[in-house]
């Protein structure tokens, strides 16, 4: 972690920052509590340094946003950008989002899911590890208002391909075509998007729905 990273980690943590503790569930009472006012909530997992939390921060003022990621200095940059951009409806969480999203989020509560470019796990062997397996959004899906969607993005072919069928396969979603959707341009480019484009890879998006 930078020395800069680390500052912004120590004195932002008390302004942005959510402690994981399974026994708090994240009730709309305690969410009003830690944005200090109600306001649909978007979740966005593994934000890497932060760049596209900050931007949807403040494209969608009208939003409140939990992020979370399990990488410190992450962590410790999204803090530095926003204090450094005086953001109010981001809260932020250090720690796995499985078990975040597991024990700490009620039913029924989320607008929107965003996971942008989660870890590709490229070797075959190593694709158990991958973030969107059926459990996970089932889960997922459960934490999502009627009408809340779910956003992925990723530029690994075959990890969108797994997606795409995992989601079809969850009957609390819908979506209305094949499953991808043109890149939105509200979407912000992130520092793994921009890599993936250098590096030639195509670029993935789905979007899906709870259903009413
Ligand atoms: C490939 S990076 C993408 C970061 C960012 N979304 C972007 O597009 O630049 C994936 C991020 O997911 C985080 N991550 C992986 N597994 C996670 C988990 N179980 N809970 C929270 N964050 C996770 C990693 O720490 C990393 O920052």
């Amino acid at each position: 972690m930078s020395p800069a990273q680390q500052r912004a980690l120590e004195e932002g943590w008390a302004r942005w920052g959510v402690d994981y503790s399974p026994q708090d569930l994240l009730t709309p009472e305690r969410l009003q509590t830690l944005f200090g006012r109600t306001a649909p909530l978007g979740l966005e997992i593994g934000f890497g340094m932060g760049e596209g939390t900050l931007a949807m921060a403040l494209q969608r003022p009208e939003w409140n946003f939990l992020a979370i990621d399990v990488h410190g200095p992450g962590v410790g940059a999204l803090l530095k950008k926003l204090a450094e951009n005086n953001v109010n409806n981001v809260r932020v969480m250090r720690h796995d989002a499985v078990e975040v999203v597991r024990h700490m989020l009620p039913q029924a509560i989320l607008e929107g899911i965003h996971i942008f470019f989660p870890d590709p796990w490229p070797k075959s062997r190593h694709h158990k590890r991958r973030l969107i397996q059926p459990p996970f959004v089932e889960l997922l899906s459960e934490r999502l208002k009627g009408g809340g969607y779910l956003h992925l993005a990723t530029d690994w072919q075959d990890y969108a391909e797994q997606m795409r069928v995992v989601l079809r396969a969850e009957s609390q979603l819908e979506n209305t075509g094949a499953g991808f959707i043109e890149r939105p341009d509200w979407r912000p480019l992130t520092r793994f998007e921009s890599r993936g484009v250098r590096l030639g890879h195509g670029v993935w998006d789905l979007l899906f729905w709870r259903r009413k």
